[in-house]
């Protein structure tokens, strides 16, 4: 079948805004977007630019906004999409470093703010930590989390005040809080309830509609506003 892919493109050594550019490419149903996109750059155009690295929906790393959605381009059909025109451009509220490149610097430093690790100053015992069965059970969706962007740049709080933490970092602060090893919850807790923490969540729930994992990032989200008001 014939497709056509209108790609938002952006250079900044030569645009001064981004723009659209249409490919006409032969797929197949089952090829995935990220097969379009190679395939147009070496075909048609070797300046396309985009990131991928597993192409297995495992690293995360290929994260855009595909016909209006945000999804990983490894993980998606030309057939899930049931259209001729695709439009691939990149997932908004980050700067754009080129074409679909986007500039995940400031997500990295929400995610340190929240101490993504475990937090224990006792001495390890001389085998692992013990952890009964429900204990693991309590923060096992949140460990599924693959650091994507996709949450956080579907999120409309996140679009009009970059300060916002975002809801990536919940997840990963919420695998720590509540994870019966780590001895870190409240410092997190304190974060999370800065101005730009959990209370500029609305419930709007996109973050769980668009995680790939999904993740119930809006119920860790209400959990973490449970703990910081009744701890
Ligand atoms: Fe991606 Fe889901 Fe993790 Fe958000 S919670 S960063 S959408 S895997
Ligand atoms: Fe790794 Fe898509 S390339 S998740």
């Amino acid at each position: 079948m014939q497709v056509t892919f209108k790609i938002q493109r952006y250079n900044p050594e030569t645009d001064s805004q981004p723009h659209w550019e249409d490919y006409q490419l032969d797929v197949e149903p089952k090829d995935r977007i990220l097969d379009a996109l190679l395939d147009i750059k070496r075909t048609i155009d070797g300046t396309l630019t985009f990131r991928y690295s597993c192409a297995h929906g495992v690293c995360g790393s290929d994260a855009m906004m595909i016909n209006g959605i945000n999804r990983l381009a490894c993980q998606t059909l030309v057939q899930d999409l049931k259209a001729d025109t695709i439009k691939v451009a990149p997932i908004k509220g980050m700067d754009v470093l080129k074409d679909l490149v986007t500039d995940f610097d400031p997500f990295f430093e929400h995610l340190e703010e929240v101490k993504p690790y475990l937090i224990n100053d006792e001495l390890p015992p001389s085998r692992e930590r013990h952890q009964s069965i429900e204990e693991r059970e309590r923060f096992d969706d949140t460990t599924k989390c693959i650091m994507c962007g996709i949450c956080t740049t579907a999120c409309p709080s996140f679009w009009t005040n970059g300060e916002y933490i975002g809801p990536a970092a919940f997840v990963n602060a919420h695998r720590f809080i509540f994870d019966s090893r780590d001895e870190g919850a409240q410092e997190r807790l304190e974060v999370l309830n800065d101005k730009d923490g959990v209370w500029r969540c609305h419930t709007i729930f996109n973050c769980t509609d668009a995680c790939p994992r999904e993740i119930n990032v809006t119920q860790a989200i209400a959990e973490l506003k449970n703990a910081i008001t009744f701890t």
